[in-house]
């Protein structure tokens, strides 16, 4: 065959291989048609393979020639091949289309323990009015949950707090050792919170043989009933909401003289009457006194000299209070079903 015979076939090819590169209806097709044409075994290759068959001065001009077709097919199958890529990708922008007005999946975020939100609650509250946190072992010398407290050995506010007795020390029936403790630092005036857990033997729908206590503690040169209550007053307002109301009943602790038992206003149908305050408006929340001369003179300091009231209340109770809780055997058994209906309330 001729030069110009094989340059002709040459010309026909390229036409033939631009026609199949712009009608590749995708860029699998269009590479099938890459390998069809200018593949090792493509139909280009097998008209190289024609130059054997030329003359010494042919040969480089057929050569010539090829490599031009080559670079034109493969500048080609680049244009082809990127329109096509930028299409398909339009395309499946189309179909992918993402519906950004669907609900998320959603996922689970933890949240506070209703009795811990209530801590951190009367804690920021308190601590508004200079109060400050204090903490002590939960297995306590017996001194310091009883003898201190002016609870003697024989008197029978032993048998009030059912305790657990471990070898020569007790687990804490409350959190007021921990403030008997602090007085013995002799570092007035005193202002401290009390918090933590406290063990009993104990278990019903009202009481657990775990649970938690937080008091408030104050020793200055003078302090009367009536700061105790001013106190106790503005904490309910801000805890349980402003229309609050508390209310004084006198009890007995022996670590106080006089003692007074708080009740507050129901906050669930603010005092009108519900099964949680049992119809009478009033909710009883804890225990309150100015602090007894023999705990000041037990801890070495002159009552005559300085002076100090203290209250505590329950926190399981005081969540239960604040949520709506029926019962307080809930509270720590990590139901998940609970959890979810409480733990987010208030948050
Ligand atoms: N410690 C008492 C108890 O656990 C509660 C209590 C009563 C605490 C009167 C006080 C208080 O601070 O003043 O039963």
């Amino acid at each position: 065959m001729s030069l110009q015979a094989m340059e002709k076939t040459l010309d026909l090819l390229q036409i033939e291989a631009e026609t199949a590169f712009a009608q590749a209806k995708n860029s699998q097709d269009l590479y099938q048609q890459k390998v069809n044409y200018l593949g090792k075994q493509g139909k280009l290759t097998e008209e190289m393979k024609k130059m054997a068959g030329l003359g010494p001065q042919e040969k480089p001009l057929f050569g010539k020639k090829i490599n031009e077709v080559k670079q034109k097919l493969e500048l080609v199958y680049a244009g082809v091949e990127s329109s096509l890529a930028e299409n398909e990708l339009s395309k499946k922008l189309e179909t992918d289309k993402i519906d950004l007005t669907l609900p998320a999946a959603g996922s689970d975020i933890g949240a506070p323990h209703p009795v811990q939100k209530t801590i951190r609650d009367m804690f920021e509250i308190m601590s508004r009015l200079g109060y400050s946190l204090e903490l002590g072992p939960l297995i306590e010398k017996e001194q310091y949950n009883f003898e201190a407290l002016n609870i003697p050995a024989d008197h029978p506010a032993r048998d009030m707090q059912d305790t657990f007795f471990v070898e020569g020390a007790v687990l804490r029936t409350h959190t007021s050792p921990i403030w008997a403790r602090a007085i013995e630092r002799k570092v007035f005036p005193l202002k401290i919170i009390s918090t933590g857990p406290v063990f009993r033997v104990d278990s019903d729908v009202s009481h657990l043989p775990h649970f938690h206590q937080f008091e408030c503690v104050y020793i200055g040169k003078k302090a009367s009933m009536g700061d105790l209550k001013g106190t106790i007053s503005f904490f309910m307002r801000e805890f349980f909401g402003a229309q609050t109301q508390t209310r004084f009943r006198p009890s007995f602790f022996p670590f106080t003289e006089p003692s007074a038992e708080v009740d507050c206003t129901c906050p669930m149908c603010k005092g009108k009457g519900c099964p949680v305050c049992k119809n009478s408006g009033w909710i009883e929340v804890g225990g309150s006194g100015l602090v007894h001369p023999n705990v000041f003179t037990q801890a070495g300091v002159d009552p005559e000299e300085w002076q100090g009231f203290a209250f505590g209340f329950g926190m399981e109770r005081m969540a239960m209070i604040r949520y709506g809780i029926p019962d307080i055997r809930l509270l720590p058994e990590n139901d998940l079903q609970f959890l979810k209906q409480f733990a987010g309330v208030g948050l």
